[in-house]
């Protein structure tokens, strides 16, 4: 039994362990308190254990999608694609038409994903993370 909900304090630490399994340069964990408010703060929770996180950024023009990791024991159980889905929802309830994120240049694995998901590359930003480019992908809701 599964449920994503909105994330709270008390995940704070699991969405951390999940961060720090899942990328070479991890938000700290105050940067996930400070965005507790944020209704796009969304955790994927299974048998009371925090599995995936994501934070959708609600801007201007566009949806953004800042983050999003599933726990590594975890992958490739459609984790990533429901709360995914369910960051495309919430945008759509917000009246956005179009979802942005940016993904490494080098992460290859990580484009198919959103590639899986109707995304398409639109621009590369040159020395966007501290160790890579950028891919900036889009796609309409
Ligand atoms: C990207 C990520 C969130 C995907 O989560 P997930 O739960 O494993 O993904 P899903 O099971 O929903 O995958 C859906 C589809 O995306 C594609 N996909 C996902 N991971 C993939 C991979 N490593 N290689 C190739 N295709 C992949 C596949 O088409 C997959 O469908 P399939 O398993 O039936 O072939 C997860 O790999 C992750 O946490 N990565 C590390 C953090 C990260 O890089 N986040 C994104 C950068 S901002």
């Amino acid at each position: 039994m599964h449920l994503i909900r909105k994330a709270q304090e008390e995940d704070i630490s699991g969405i951390v362990t999940i961060e720090e399994l899942s990328f070479p340069v991890p938000w700290p964990d105050f940067l996930f308190r400070a965005d507790l408010n944020n209704p796009g703060f969304i955790v994927y929770e299974e048998q009371k254990k925090i599995l995936g996180y994501a934070i959708l950024g609600i801007f201007m023009d566009n949806a953004h999608l800042l983050s999003i990791a599933v726990h590594p024991a975890h992958r490739r159980h459609k984790i990533g694609s429901l709360l995914l889905e369910k960051c495309m929802h919430l945008a759509l309830h917000y009246g956005y038409e179009t979802m942005t994120l940016e993904v490494r240049e080098k992460n290859l694995e990580e484009q198919k994903f959103y590639r899986a998901h109707g995304f398409k590359e639109k621009e590369i930003i040159a020395g966007y993370y501290l160790d890579d480019n950028a891919v900036r992908m889009q796609r309409k809701i």
